[in-house]
Order: C-alpha cells, then sequence, then structure tokens
C-alpha cells in the first residue's frame, strides 16, 4: 500500500537514545501496542541498546485478543535478557508491575548508590504519557517534536532507587513490511492523511475474515461473508454510507469500520502472530537482498558499457 509516511526525521530521537545509553542505562522498556505488538516495535531501539535488559510492555491489552497476547508474551519471554508483561497504562495495579520487572531484569541494581535507570521509549499514541501519569500519579509533561512539548529528557522518581527517563524526540514506526503498514494504519499509528482507508479496511476485512469471522458477522448482521469489497460494501449499507440513487459510500464504510475496530467494538482483536511477523520480516530482507542485487547488476552492467564505449572510441582514434 503506498503510504504517504514521511515520519519526522530520527536522529534527534538517535542521539537521545544514545546519551541515555552513554549516561547509564540499566533496562529498556519498549512500549508496544498489544494489538499488533511486531508491527509497534522499532529495531533502531535495540540496535541502540544491544547489551541491555529489554522489558515488552504489550499495552492496550483491553483492546488485544488475550490468547494472542498470551502467544506474544511467551515469544518475548523466550529471547534472551527480555521480559514482557501486558497491562492497560491507566490501570494502576498492573502499570506497578511494571517497577517489578524491571527490578527483576537488574536485580543488582535499585538502592541509593546505584539506582536503577530505566529509559521508556514506543511510537506515538501507543500510550506512553498514558502509562507514565498513572505510574508517576499526576499528568506529566509530554516530551516530542512538536511545539510546546519538552525537548529534553524527563527524569521520575518511581520509587526509593528507581529513575525512569522519557527520551525526547519520537520514536516513528519503520515501514518496511507492508502487512505493518496495514496493522499500524488500522491501529490509528498513522495519520489519517497518510493513507487510503478504503485500502486499510478491505486488508482489516481480510484479517478479520481468516481470523474473527464470527465477530464481524455479528456486529453488522451478515449473514455470510463474501469477498472484501462486498463486506465493506455490506458494512457501509448497516451504517447508513449510501448516497441518493442507493450506492455505497465505500470511504464512509472503511472509516465506520476503522472507527468500531478502534475503539475495540469487533471486541478484543490482535492483527499478528510472532509466527506471521517472522515470515514477514524474513520476506521483506530477501526482498531487499534482491533489490540489492538487481541494483548491483545493473550498476556492473551499466560500469561494462562505459568501458566498451570508451575501447571502442580509443580504438576510433
Ligand atoms: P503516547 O503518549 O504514546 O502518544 O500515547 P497517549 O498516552 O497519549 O495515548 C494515546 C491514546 O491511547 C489515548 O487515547 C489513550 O487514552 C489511549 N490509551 C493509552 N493506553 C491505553 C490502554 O491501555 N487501553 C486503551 N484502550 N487505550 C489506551 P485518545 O483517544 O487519543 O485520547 P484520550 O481521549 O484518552 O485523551
Amino acid at each position: 500500500m503506498p503510504i504517504n509516511w514521511f515520519p519526522g526525521h530520527m536522529n534527534s530521537t538517535r542521539q537521545a537514545i544514545k546519551d541515555r545509553v552513554q549516561a547509564g542505562l540499566d533496562v529498556v522498556i519498549e512500549l508496544l501496542d498489544a494489538r499488533l505488538p511486531g508491527s509497534s516495535s522499532n529495531p533502531m531501539l535495540a540496535a541502540l541498546t544491544t547489551g541491555r535488559p529489554s522489558l515488552k510492555v504489550l499495552n492496550k491489552q483491553d483492546l488485544a485478543d488475550p490468547a494472542q497476547t498470551d502467544a506474544w508474551l511467551a515469544f518475548y519471554n523466550a529471547q534472551p535478557h527480555t521480559r514482557a508483561i501486558a497491562l492497560d497504562a491507566g490501570e494502576k495495579a498492573p502499570a506497578r508491575a511494571l517497577i517489578k520487572a524491571c527490578r527483576e531484569l537488574a536485580p543488582l541494581r535499585g538502592d541509593m548508590h546505584k539506582p536503577l535507570r530505566v529509559m521508556i521509549c514506543g511510537i506515538p499514541n501507543v500510550g506512553k504519557s498514558t502509562l507514565i501519569n498513572t505510574l508517576v500519579g499526576r499528568k506529566a509533561a509530554k516530551t516530542g517534536d512538536e511545539p510546546g512539548i519538552t525537548k529534553l529528557e524527563q527524569k521520575f522518581v518511581l520509587e526509593h532507587g528507581f529513575y525512569l527517563f522519557d527520551t525526547p524526540g519520537m520514536l516513528w514506526p519503520r515501514i518496511a513490511i507492508e502487512q505493518s503498514g496495514y496493522h499500524l494504519a488500522a491501529s490509528g499509528a498513522i495519520g489519517r492523511n497518510a493513507f487510503d482507508e478504503e485500502e486499510v479496511a478491505l486488508e482489516l476485512i481480510a484479517v478479520l475474515k481468516r481470523r474473527y469471522p464470527e465477530r464481524l458477522q455479528a456486529r453488522y448482521g451478515l449473514a455470510e461473508l463474501g469477498a472484501d469489497d462486498s463486506v465493506l460494501e455490506a458494512i457501509g449499507v448497516k451504517r447508513g454510507a449510501k448516497i441518493r440513487g442507493g450506492a455505497v459510500q465505500m470511504h464512509k464504510a472503511a472509516e465506520a469500520l476503522l472507527v468500531d475496530y478502534r475503539q475495540g467494538l469487533l471486541g478484543r482483536i490482535t492483527l499478528e502472530t510472532p509466527e506471521e511477523m517472522a515470515a514477514w520480516r524474513r520476506e521483506a530482507a530477501e526482498a531487499q537482498d534482491r533489490k540489492a542485487a538487481e541494483q548491483e547488476a545493473a550498476r556492473a552492467a551499466d560500469k561494462e558499457r562505459r568501458s566498451g564505449k570508451r575501447s571502442a572510441a580509443s580504438g576510433d582514434a
């Protein structure tokens, strides 16, 4: 899908993370969207913090499929120096579980002489401000790229010997995988002018038909599910997205479906599994390798053509 995605440049974020690593960092918290954990992750963070224990926090679990959340937790918990928990950012008790998990990841730190230094990162809209506010017990200032938002690192003392750092700059999602683009758009992580809502809705329908067909049928009273575009049309009919003459306004139907999904009105739905994500990553890497090989071959052919021309020209002389 062509996503007109122009994330703000990541250099300032990269630098802020590097600065924190250099100043001292014991645990990295990556906040993920439990509905799309793989797509809401940013590989740059892992690359900049290698060797540091990592806590994956699957937020918005109230909107995600509990069985799939368990699968993702098991997937992350099986990785070295990694722990994973799921929570709703607004809930006080689960948010406190995060402190316990960090302490377990760095057991040698966490007193006055050796405070536990934890950095929290996540793509926009994943719930970072909500979680920090819950942990801190008040409304904390947002860090980010927009005007009026602090560009300085913020430090919160969550309890004795426990420092939480919120880095400035935006950790934009990286859309190297087509499916991730769709999932990020469906979840609301990407600004709505950046993608075609109808296309995203059709992809969402494809996922729902495959994994949660009965939810789709129940929500829109559909006796059966036909082709994806006819399902979208039927949703439009149910939601009164018709214009005079009877035709369905497909973009209105798409908007209705996306709003319903984001609000959890279709139930708790996860868009991707760890296995699917691994396969998409492999495919994307292979496609990238193929592209690099093609470019290299084209460059070599071009060089040969030019050197052929040169020797022909010197033969002419
Ligand atoms: P950010 O700092 O990472 O950009 O995200 P922020 O906390 O601003 O949260 C983005 C949206 O996600 C907010 O909704 C917030 O309420 C919602 N949210 C955060 N955590 C959870 C969660 O665990 N479950 C659910 N269901 N929603 C969550 P909003 O509609 O944009 O704002 P508001 O109407 O809540 O103010």
